[in-house]
């Protein structure tokens, strides 16, 4: 493989190498085929002589095309390679018929690639990043399990919406329209596959948090679906989701575990990505090794809403939407905060109870809740979480006011009977810290087959 052979692992020898045609050029004598087999962001240069028995198959090979190629690896006297490879044998796989191949020699926008996503995980670019974004998962598992953690499977399929929004897809066996009515005109769900109204989930936090109470840390790291229709390069409608929960902690416990964890990605990827992080900087010109280090070597700034909302409107900028105590914070206004303001990770707590999900602690001003958005420049909220409400009171209260059925839920509720202890816990948009570590500008470029409104092609 070729990551073998660029980690010095494999010493001038004879190898086979297979892989895939990324360029070739040359002559009626020489050919010179830059072979990539996806292991690595680098590929090899292999020359081939016409003394071949089959250079004519050679002469034929393009750009997309696979091969298996069998010759000496040797150091290379060109300049910005360590090896190349004098093949002795190339045997074709299959050809690529360049006038069809959707991937030319000539730089492709990102916005073309998607039209292609297909055959995407063939580029350079997109190679690197899909291979940085399975590094970002294993070590995040690799963090949790360091830390107690235990990794639990919550249900895609659920009858809870637990963020409260009103943003899932509805799952059913049937076409909505030939469900019988009850006698009130409502849709009666009792022919259908699981007898009640269900969805598919847009987190795991709730079963996470029932999982907490048996195995006092656990965190869950999958899909999770969310209507929203909004078109914008950081909202996809199913994305990747890690969710830790822990018992008997707060809030600071909260944002020290986040920045734990990040820390320990952003070490990890960039001591194993090296080359996909630099193929990412070349193609967006986004050095984010920069931001990356500084990331590890400073804590996140931590400041309050309050605080935060008390810097906004005494900047200069003029923000589309206004700022006042009590707005959402949007995009522009978590961008200013990170990227301008405090120009590091930042992490905002004690939100407004009114902008918030039900399940989060109320504060003793009765005001705000035990929330917390980490932002990070470039990108702005990546990370979003609280410590829970563990009053069986209060949290009953604040689920009326928000109009959630309080009896469907009682599974949730209950536990706050059984032993309630503090617990805390933060969900982590995988796409999202993807985009902050590789500088990709659209979320769709980060996730081998976005799901966004109107696109669920491939
Ligand atoms: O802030 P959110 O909605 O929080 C929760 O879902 C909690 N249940 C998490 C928890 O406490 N266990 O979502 C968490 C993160 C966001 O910060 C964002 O990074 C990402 O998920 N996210 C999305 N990513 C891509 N597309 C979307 N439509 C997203 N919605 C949220
Ligand atoms: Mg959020």
């Amino acid at each position: 493989q070729l990551s073998e052979i660029h980690a010095d692992k494999i010493p001038p020898s004879h190898i086979t190498i297979a892989g895939w045609v990324r360029t070739k050029r040359g002559s009626k004598k020489l050919s010179f085929i830059e072979i990539n087999d996806g292991t690595c962001a680098k590929s090899l240069q292999v020359i081939v002589d016409a003394s071949l028995s089959n250079y004519a198959d050679v002469e034929k090979l393009t750009t997309g095309c696979s091969v298996k190629i069998e010759g000496n690896l040797v150091l290379s006297p060109a300049k910005g390679q360590k090896y190349e490879m004098q093949a002795k044998n190339v045997h074709v796989f299959g050809y690529a018929d360049p006038e069809t191949f959707p991937l030319q020699k000539k730089e492709m926008t990102f916005e073309y690639l998607r039209e292609v996503a297909h055959v995407r995980p063939r580029t350079s670019t997109f190679s690197s990043v899909f291979r940085i974004r399975s590094r970002v998962s294993t070590a995040i598992h690799r963090f949790f399990e360091e830390q107690g953690f235990f990794y639990a499977h919550t249900p895609v399929v659920t009858t809870a919406d637990g963020e409260g929004a009103g943003e899932s897809f509805k799952v059913t066996n049937f076409d909505f329209d030939k469900l019988p009515k009850t006698k009130e005109g409502k849709t009666d769900f009792s022919q259908d596959f699981f007898a009640e109204p269900t969805m598919l989930c847009v987190t795991g936090q709730l079963e996470g948090e029932l999982m907490t109470m048996g195995l006092n840390r656990v965190y869950t790291f999958g899909p999770t679906f969310r209507a929203e229709n909004s078109n914008t390069s950081r909202h996809l409608a199913e994305f990747w989701m890690v969710e830790p929960e822990f018992a008997f902690a707060d809030l600071n416990d909260n944002m020290q575990l986040a920045q734990d964890m990040i820390r320990f990605v952003v070490s990890d990827v960039l001591k194993h990505c090296s080359d996909d992080i630099d193929v990412c900087i070349q193609k967006t010109q986004n050095d984010t090794r920069e931001y990356l280090k500084m990331a590890l070597e400073r804590p996140f700034v931590r400041v309050s809403y309050t605080e935060a909302v008390d810097i906004l409107s005494k900047c200069k900028t003029d923000f589309e939407n206004p700022v006042f105590w009590g707005c959402d914070l949007k995009s522009e206004h978590e961008r200013y905060l990170c990227e301008e303001h405090f120009k590091s990770p930042t992490i905002v707590f004690d939100y407004p109870e009114e902008l918030k999900a039900f399940y989060m602690y109320l504060n003793d001003d009765g005001k705000t809740v035990r929330a917390m958005d980490i932002l990070m420049p470039g990108i702005g909220e990546v990370i979003g979480g609280s410590q829970r409400e563990d009053r069986e009171d209060i949290l009953i209260a604040r689920m009326k006011k928000l109009g959630i059925d309080t009896n469907a839920m009682d599974w949730y509720i209950s536990i706050r009977r059984f032993g309630s202890v503090p617990h805390s816990g933060f969900g982590v948009g995988l796409e999202r810290l993807i985009m902050w570590i590789t500088g990709m500008s659209n979320i769709r470029d980060v996730i081998p087959f976005p799901r966004t409104p109107g696109n669920c092609k491939f």
